[in-house]
């Protein structure tokens, strides 16, 4: 059966410390099949790992967040490296740009967001982007570090439709997450009716970003139920057709096939 794949979630946030465990179990209940869980810093990765250790259906991403790079130096950069090559570790990231908070000069952002990418390369993992209010940037640098080795999803995609369609041109996926579900989410609406099927994934990004009916309460991965109903209705299949073509880009993506 077709399992919905949630390609991005952040089930080591505090927001889960309550009640994290009944959660995750009752996730496939619900069609959930599969979570990649994404750090976002040191600690959020070394939370990762526990969690991928903990159950069968998560995996993990290795990376620290634009708002968190003033933890990396040469020392917890090493540390990040050698969580690339434990087994259930599918990703680098989240990495990228975040203009909007600027919590960090952008030049620091930068260095560590090229560090990262590299890492990804020479890891031959693919990457996970993060980038906010940064969209110039974010493309010069991807286009810069660009070649066949790098694989990467644009996460929480919020990039003009002229750009999605040049990352989808260098064989990058689009990260489709609650913002979909919004009234006012044009732009996203239309990339999502254009870009090829094969280029989407689903994702929550919980606990933030629940979808239309549920905005503003804590997220987790069976809202993504809600979201594939809307990249359904938007581009006129059916749900389930939505939730198989994802899974399997998700497996294809995070080179999970092998795996299985
Ligand atoms: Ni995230």
């Amino acid at each position: 059966m077709d399992m919905i794949f949630d390609s991005h979630a952040h089930y080591d946030d505090s927001a889960f410390d309550e009640d994290r465990e009944e959660v995750l179990l009752k996730l496939a209940e619900s069609g959930v099949g599969t979570v990649v869980n994404v750090g976002a810093s040191l600690e959020g990765t070394k939370k990762t790992m526990e969690l991928t250790e903990r159950y069968p259906f998560v995996y993990g991403s290795a990376g620290v967040h634009p708002d968190e790079v003033g933890e990396l130096n040469e020392d917890t950069f090493a540390w990040l490296r050698d969580q690339c090559g434990q087994e259930k570790i599918v990703a680098v990231g989240e990495t990228g740009l975040d203009y909007y908070w600027k919590k960090e000069p952008p030049e620091v952002q930068k260095k560590w967001f090229l560090r990262q990418l590299a890492l990804a390369k020479e890891q031959a993992l693919p990457v996970i982007v993060h980038s906010r209010d940064a969209a110039a940037d974010t493309m010069e640098i991807l286009k810069q570090e660009y070649d066949a080795q790098l694989s990467a999803v644009i996460h929480c995609c919020s990039c003009s439709p002229e750009m999605a369609r040049e990352y989808v041109g260098m064989g990058f996926y689009l990260g489709i997450g609650g913002v979909v579900t919004f009234k006012n989410a044009k732009k996203l609406k239309e990339i999502v009716k254009e870009t090829p099927l094969q280029n989407l994934l689903l994702e929550t990004d919980c606990p933030y970003l629940s979808p239309v009916p549920f905005r503003g309460r804590r997220n987790d991965s069976r809202n993504l139920t809600f979201i594939a109903e809307a990249v359904a209705e938007l581009r006129g299949i059916s749900r389930e057709e939505v939730v198989r073509a994802t899974e399997e880009n998700a497996m294809r993506f995070y080179r999970l096939e092998r795996r299985a």
